[in-house]
């Protein structure tokens, strides 16, 4: 019964999309569980690149069912220009299921995500603007439209009509906007409709019976445990739990039925949008850990903002998910340096504090405390085994596995499948 979960152990973009692509040649069903296309998952297969933004990163292995959970909040228009754009490319995906309890990010979600940032001004969550708050906010206010109510014409009129009352009030008169026609959404929705409903499925009844059967199956998150609406940096978060307890809430399985979690922590931080971020960098040093790791936003083209690997939010990772294993990524972008800061604490009020505050206040004055270690200057991006690795780039991740409580069972030395150390395996 082997039911895994990999997550982002940062704020997002730590290389999930290629540990789950790495992972999927030997699993059965790859399951997205919460969020919806603010993520952005690149995954690199020999010379070929593909951006996935709502699909599950194992729609790239022939053999393995990629599954779009209940949790997860879905754009029609994107799902099916992500379809086609992979079946241009010869990707077979005829396999993926989508719950019917999924609920569907409409035009007006997106209008109401854009201009409640617009009128936010500064203060600004710097979302990716494709809808998902507002959607998840219709969800717990009982007034969203799920996948199944595509399918009966009159309940979508109805609910479509039901949550755009409200809206229109406030999109008029609040924000100054024209107010949206409900039968133009109804029709807009319904055009999708019978493009969808081959994939349709009852996904938890699924899942349980593939796990019954011993199939593996691998729950992906998307963003990150600091962008987690319940345990990240509020408000400066996204609307879901990423966090491991949603792969049970947005899939329909039972904590007992997860036998790992993992969490995928890049050898430095990276951050998109607002929100206090200690570890960050405004010099030459976070200009080059952007430049030399590419970083810059896969779904919004936004520079990342970069920063030194914070041993305090790894630390807090593995509590609040139960981590069992880390995938450090992208060691290979830290070559070059002298020497690596590498923050072990936060100094707060003059006071040093070892693990994550709760107070919001606390956490914007949190002012990193570093320890540096020896860099390399050795190109690693050929290692196949940790022995592979120079000393000092051994010992900085024993001192990374030490700090951040629990092992480091791979390391991601390119973006290639194959620039991958294995030193556990996950399976
Ligand atoms: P995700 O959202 O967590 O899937 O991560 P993104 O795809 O947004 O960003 C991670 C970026 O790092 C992608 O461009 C990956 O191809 C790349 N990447 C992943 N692992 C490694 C690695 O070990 N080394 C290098 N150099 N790049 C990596
Ligand atoms: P992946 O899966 C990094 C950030 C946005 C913003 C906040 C809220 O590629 O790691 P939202 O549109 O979700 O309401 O925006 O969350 N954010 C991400 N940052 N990686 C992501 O996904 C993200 N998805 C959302 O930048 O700060
Ligand atoms: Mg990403």
């Amino acid at each position: 019964m082997p039911a895994l979960v990999l997550l982002g152990a940062q704020w997002g973009d730590e290389g999930k999309g290629k540990a789950t692509d790495l992972l999927g040649g030997s699993v059965d069903y790859v399951v997205r569980y919460q969020g919806g296309n603010n993520a952005g998952h690149t995954v690199v297969v020999g010379d070929q690149k593909y951006a996935l933004h709502l699909l599950p990163s194992g729609i790239l292995s022939p053999d393995c069912t990629p599954v779009i959970g209940n949790g997860v909040v879905v754009d029609p228009s994107v799902l099916l220009s992500e379809l086609s754009g992979l079946n241009e490319r010869g990707i077979d995906t005829s396999k993926l299921l989508i719950s019917g309890n999924a609920h569907i990010i409409t035009p007006y979600n997106v209008t109401v995500d854009k201009v409640t940032e617009r009128f936010l001004g500064k203060r600004k969550i710097g979302t990716t603007g494709r809808g998902i708050g507002p959607t998840y906010a219709d969800k717990i206010n009982r007034v969203g439209i799920r996948v199944q109510d595509l399918y009966d014409e009159s309940i979508l009129a109805q609910k479509v009509e039901a949550a755009l009352d409200a809206k229109n009030q406030i999109l008029t008169k609040l924000y100054n906007r024209r107010a949206i026609a409900a039968d133009q959404v109804v029709e807009e929705l319904l055009g999708y409709a019978e493009q969808i409903r081959p994939y349709v499925a009852d996904t938890v009844l699924v899942l349980n019976q593939a796990l019954e059967d011993n199939k593996v199956v691998l729950f992906e998150g998307g963003q990150g445990t600091l962008l987690d609406i319940d345990h990240g940096t509020y408000p400066f978060v996204t609307s879901s739990n990423p966090t491991a307890g949603g792969a049970c809430t947005g899939a329909g399985v039972g904590p007992t039925k997860i036998s790992r979690v993992i969490g995928i922590l890049k050898a430095y931080t990276t951050r998109v949008g607002a929100g206090p971020f200690p570890t960050e960098l405004f010099d030459e040093d976070g200009e080059a850990l952007r430049r030399i790791g590419g970083e810059r936003g896969v779904t919004t083209g936004r520079d990342r903002r970069c920063g030194w690997f914070d041993a305090v939010i790894a630390r807090y990772a593995t509590r609040v998910n139960g981590l069992t294993d880390f995938f450090l990524t992208k060691l290979d972008v830290l070559t070059g340096w002298e020497q690596i800061p590498v923050c072990v604490a936060y100094e707060i009020d003059g006071t040093r504090v070892e693990e994550l505050p709760y107070s919001q206040t606390d956490f914007h004055h949190a002012k990193p405390v570093y320890e540096m270690l020896p860099g390399w200057s050795e190109d690693i991006t050929k290692a196949k085994t940790f022995a592979d690795l120079p000393k000092n780039a051994q010992d900085y991740v024993k001192a990374l596995e030490e700090l951040s409580g629990a092992p480091i069972s791979a390391i991601g030395v390119g973006p290639g499948r194959d620039e991958t150390i294995e030193i556990n395996s996950f399976i």
